[in-house]
């Protein structure tokens, strides 16, 4: 039975976030080196983007570079730069075609100089595109992200800015790299892990955890609506009682 057809476009999550995990598996298992998974795990991204934008979904998230990541062999680094680049340059002309906007979250300064210059003008230039916000996480860690937050927020309270009292979760939502993203309803990670690897550990508070087998370059289309049809099947209860829902 044709899968897409079983989403329930009134049920969808409103942010998806995935963790693009097993390119280097991937590579391995074919006899080939760890780039050519990575080469290869960029076509699921474009997969899952367009997937993504023809069903609705608003907002998504990829974790495509840890801060951890960056203690990997220099070759592969400069590698996924490169492919970084490329892909950029390349896909520049789908996301305005599409109408997607493209953001970026993490220490984005650290990226190569061209890395981040090709970031910053495709973020410019689809910044007034409106059916789907494709967030990149580039050199993202979440408790840099979370130390981030604290050293702003005390720096405002020593400056008489905001009170202690008035710390909420509003106002660390608004300091977080996430601040114009809901909070994540969804997280997927591929290449059977069972493990976060210091990805939006605020935001997923409440989302749904997927984890599936399949490594990130052979997760495609299908893959990710089996993922969803899985998500509309859970009761989400925040807390509350099944009878509360109802
Ligand atoms: C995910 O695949 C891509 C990045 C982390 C950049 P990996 O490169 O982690 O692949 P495995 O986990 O070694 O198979
Ligand atoms: C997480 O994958 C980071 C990205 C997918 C970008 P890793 O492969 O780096 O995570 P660990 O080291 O297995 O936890
Ligand atoms: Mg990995």
């Amino acid at each position: 039975m044709d899968l897409k057809a079983q989403i329930q476009s009134n049920k969808l999550p409103n942010h998806l976030a995935i963790i693009m995990d097993g390119n280097g598996r991937w590579a391995k298992q074919k006899g080939m080196v760890r780039v050519i998974g990575h080469e290869n795990g960029t076509k699921s991204v474009r997969d899952v983007v367009e997937a993504s934008a023809e069903i609705g979904i608003k907002n998504l998230t990829l974790y495509a570079f840890s801060t951890e990541n960056w203690k990997r062999p220099k070759l592969e680094v400069q590698t996924l730069m490169k492919l970084l680049v490329k892909s950029l340059k390349k896909e520049i002309k789908t996301l305005q075609e599409n109408n997607i906007r493209l953001m970026a979250i993490g220490n984005l300064s650290d990226l190569p100089k061209k890395a981040h210059k090709e970031l910053l003008e495709v973020i410019e230039k689809t910044k007034n595109n409106s059916h789907m916000t494709l967030t990149l996480a580039l050199s993202y860690g979440s408790r840099e992200e979370i130390i981030k937050v604290i050293k702003e927020l005390t720096d405002k309270v020593k400056n008489n800015i905001i009170s202690v009292e008035s710390i909420d979760e509003s106002i660390i939502n608004k300091h977080l790299y996430t601040h114009n993203l809901p909070d994540v309803d969804l997280l997927i990670r591929t290449s059977g892990e069972h493990r976060i690897s210091n990805f939006l550990l605020w935001q997923i508070a409440y989302a749904e955890l997927y984890f599936t087998d399949i490594l990130w370059p052979d997760f495609k289309k299908d893959n990710l609506y089996e993922a969803l049809i899985d998500y509309q099947n859970r009761e989400r209860r925040f807390g509350k009682t099944s009878e509360q829902l109802s």
